[in-house]
């Protein structure tokens, strides 16, 4: 297994914490309920999930002599943030095409939350009307042919940083700082519930717990909740990423079917919008833990994980481990749910 001989730039604070979600747990009365805490490991503007793969795609971004990191999201888009804190963190430029990925009118949703952190940061944030989409889009590309005209020199980071050949290894790391954790406090997380969107967060997870299965011989199931309502769209793209990031571990084996488990049924309608479940998974999870959770990626695998509990999916005698990935800045052009 090849992982450890990839280059990481330390983008965090170091392993994410563990935290178990005891007041959950007991209002659940299933599973024994832990969270670890992607949304505060880091000191770049709040962090969150993409500061991990970012890790491992810094040091190619170095080496490519680039001046500037152009990405894509929506206009409440981590993942653009995050890329912003980076570009910020390394004394690059950023260039963030902003498409109005959610039909959601809030007159601040352009305003306030991710895209006044990326402002802040210095990143030239560029509106674009286009919609909902996890594939190469023609705005990205124009976005990275207009910063060579000028005399820039791009590096290209795609949605989510998913599509970006390195963009697995952060997770796949992850599976294996699980491991080291659960050694240091006694326990055994035989389940792991994941928000999946742009995929390569739940399909790093996917190899890297492939790779420690294989060490070990010790199986757990990672359940990746869609949260876009593009099921389909989405298995295909984490099932292509995780292959494709077992290969670059070399894993040494084809990942089995049943190691892509992506559940539908609490994304809604539409990506962006929260259902009831997925504001009931919020107030849960804010009332009981003081755990803060968003309305658009992880209210709704909570909401997931606490039905997958409550039905017994998730036995009593579990330990389920839920990836809180971030979110948080966007909750601010969401205000309008709770006023
Ligand atoms: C807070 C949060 N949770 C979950 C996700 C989903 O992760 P991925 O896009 O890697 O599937 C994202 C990003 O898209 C995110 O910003």
């Amino acid at each position: 297994m090849k992982l450890d001989q990839f280059p990481r730039y330390p983008l965090t604070f170091g392993p994410s914490p563990l935290q178990h979600l005891k007041r959950l747990t007991q209002h659940l009365g299933g599973a024994q309920v832990w969270a670890k805490r992607e949304d505060v490991s880091s000191g770049l503007a709040y962090g969150g999930n993409k500061m991990r793969k970012l890790e491992y795609i810094v040091p190619d971004v170095l080496a490519s002599g680039a001046d500037t990191l152009v990405s894509i999201g929506g206009y409440q888009s981590n993942h653009t943030r995050q890329v912003a804190a980076v570009a910020a963190h390394l004394g690059l430029k950023a260039r963030l095409v902003q498409e109005k990925w959610v039909p959601w009118d809030n007159p601040v949703n352009d305003k306030v939350g991710n895209i006044l952190l990326s402002r802040m940061m210095g990143a030239d944030s560029r509106l674009d009307d286009a919609g909902f989409d996890i594939g190469i889009r023609d705005s990205w590309k124009n976005a990275l042919a207009e910063v060579e005209a000028s005399g820039g020199t791009p590096y290209p980071i795609p949605a989510g940083a998913s599509e970006h050949p390195l963009g697995g290894l952060g997770f796949a790391n992850w599976a294996f700082e699980v491991a080291e954790q659960e050694k240091q406090l006694g326990v055994f997380f035989d389940t792991i519930v994941v928000c999946t969107v742009t995929g390569s967060t739940h399909a790093g997870m996917i190899a890297g717990f492939a790779a420690l299965e294989d060490l070990t011989g010790v199986k757990r199931r990672v359940i990746g909740i869609d949260a876009s309502a593009t099921l389909e769209k989405t298995r295909d793209q984490v099932a292509r990423i995780a292959r494709n990031t077992a290969e670059l571990i070399e894993l040494g084996r084809d990942l089995r079917d049943e190691e892509i488990h992506v559940l539908e049924g609490w994304a809604g309608d539409l990506y962006g919008i929260p259902v009831q479940s997925t504001m009931d998974a919020i107030a849960l999870g804010a009332q009981l833990e003081a755990m803060i959770t968003d309305p658009v990626y992880e209210g709704k695998s909570l909401a997931g994980l606490i039905d997958l509990v409550k039905s017994g999916d998730i036995a009593k005698e579990s330990t389920v481990l839920y990836a809180h990935l971030g979110g948080q800045p966007a909750i601010n052009a969401y205000h309008s749910l709770w006023s």
